[in-house]
C-alpha cells in the first residue's frame, strides 16, 4: 500500500514511498517476468466495478505485487481473493497489508510463478502484466468458465477485442468475458409447426455470425451476441416478422426461448439444442 509523504514545510515534491517498516519496494524494480509497478486505487475500483464483483466472487490476481487488487476486492466488494506474486518479500508483504486491512481471512497470496500455479477457480482474474504476457495467458484464460471476467490494467489482448473498455482518470484498462464455446451446427427443438431447424454458428472468441434454416428456408442471423454463455440473436423470416432466440450454451447444450409472438406461437417457446 501506498504511503502518502509530505517532504516536510516548503517542500515541492510529493514522493510516494511503498511499504512498511520491514520491506519497501521500489516502483519499476524487476521481477520475474515483468517488473513491479501498483496500480493506483481509483484504477483498481473501476477495473472491479467493470468486472461487476460482488462477495460471491473469487478474484485471483496474476502478479500480485503489494497485494492492492486482491485486498480492495475484498474490503470494497466482499470478494475472496488471492494473488500470485513470485517476489516472496512482496507475498510477505502483501500479507502484512491485508492483515493491517483486516481481510486476512478473505485473501490469501501464492508464493509462485503465475504460469504455473493454478487459477482455473477464479471467476474474475485480473492482470497488469505486458502485452506478451497476457498474449501467453489467452489460450490458459480461453478455456475459463464461460462467464469468467478478465480485467487488464493498460495492456489488452491483441486480437481478442475487449467487451469493454476502461478509462480512469490517469489509466486505462480492458474487460474480457471468457465466451463459451458456441461455434458449430445445433440441432433445435421446440419451435412450433417448424421442424429440420438447424443453427450454424461462426466464431471468433466473443463474436459471431451465421444463419438458421428453418425448413427449407435459410435466414441470415442479425446482431447475434454471446457473452459468457448467454447466446441472444435475431432473424427475420420470409413474412418479414422478426424472431429472438435468447438461451445459455453449456458443453454443447443449448436451452432458451424463443421470444413471444414469434413464428406459429403467441407465447414464449421453451427452446433446446444440441451440438451436431
Ligand atoms: C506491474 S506489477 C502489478 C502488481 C499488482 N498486480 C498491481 O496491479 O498493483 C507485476 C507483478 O508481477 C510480478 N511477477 C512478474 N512475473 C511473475 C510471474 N511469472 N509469476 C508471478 N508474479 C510475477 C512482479 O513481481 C510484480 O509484482
Amino acid at each position: 500500500m501506498a504511503l502518502w509523504l509530505l517532504m516536510g514545510a516548503g517542500a515541492q515534491a510529493q514522493t510516494t514511498k511503498f511499504g512498511d517498516e520491514i520491506y519497501q519496494p521500489i516502483r519499476g524494480q524487476m521481477g520475474r517476468d515483468v517488473m513491479w509497478m501498483p496500480t493506483a486505487q481509483d484504477h483498481v475500483m473501476n477495473l472491479l466495478n467493470a468486472a461487476k464483483v460482488t462477495a460471491s466472487d473469487r478474484v485471483y490476481d496474476l502478479g500480485a505485487g503489494d497485494g492492492i487488487i486482491p485486498i480492495v476486492a475484498a474490503t470494497q466488494f466482499g470478494a475472496k481473493s488471492v494473488g500470485i506474486e513470485y517476489n516472496l518479500k512482496l507475498v510477505e508483504l502483501a500479507r502484512r497489508n491485508a492483515q493491517r486491512a483486516n481481510v486476512g481471512d478473505k485473501v490469501s497470496f501464492v508464493h509462485g510463478d503465475i504460469f504455473v500455479e493454478d487459477f482455473s477457480q477464479a471467476t474474475v482474474v485480473t492482470l497488469y502484466l505486458l502485452p506478451e504476457l497476457n498474449f501467453q495467458l489467452r489460450p490458459t484464460l480461453l478455456k475459463m468458465k464461460p462467464g469468467t471476467r478478465v480485467v487488464s490494467n493498460e495492456f489488452d489482448m491483441s486480437d481478442w477485442q475487449p467487451d469493454l473498455f476502461i478509462q480512469s482518470e490517469r489509466a486505462k484498462g480492458y474487460l474480457w468475458i471468457v465466451p463459451a464455446e458456441v461455434a458449430g451446427t445445433w440441432i433445435l427443438q421446440g419451435l412450433a409447426g417448424v421442424t429440420n431447424t438447424t443453427l450454424h454458428l461462426s466464431q471468433r472468441f466473443q463474436k459471431i455470425g451465421g444463419h438458421i434454416t428453418l425448413g427449407q428456408e435459410q435466414l441470415t442471423l442479425l446482431g447475434a451476441e454471446l457473452s459468457g454463455d448467454r447466446l441472444s440473436l435475431h432473424f427475420v423470416d420470409g413474412k418479414q416478422v422478426t424472431h429472438s432466440l435468447k438461451a445459455r450454451v453449456s458443453g454443447g447444450v443449448m436451452e432458451g426461448e424463443l421470444l413471444a409472438g414469434d413464428l406459429n406461437s403467441s407465447t414464449n417457446q421453451p427452446i433446446k439444442g444440441r451440438l451436431r
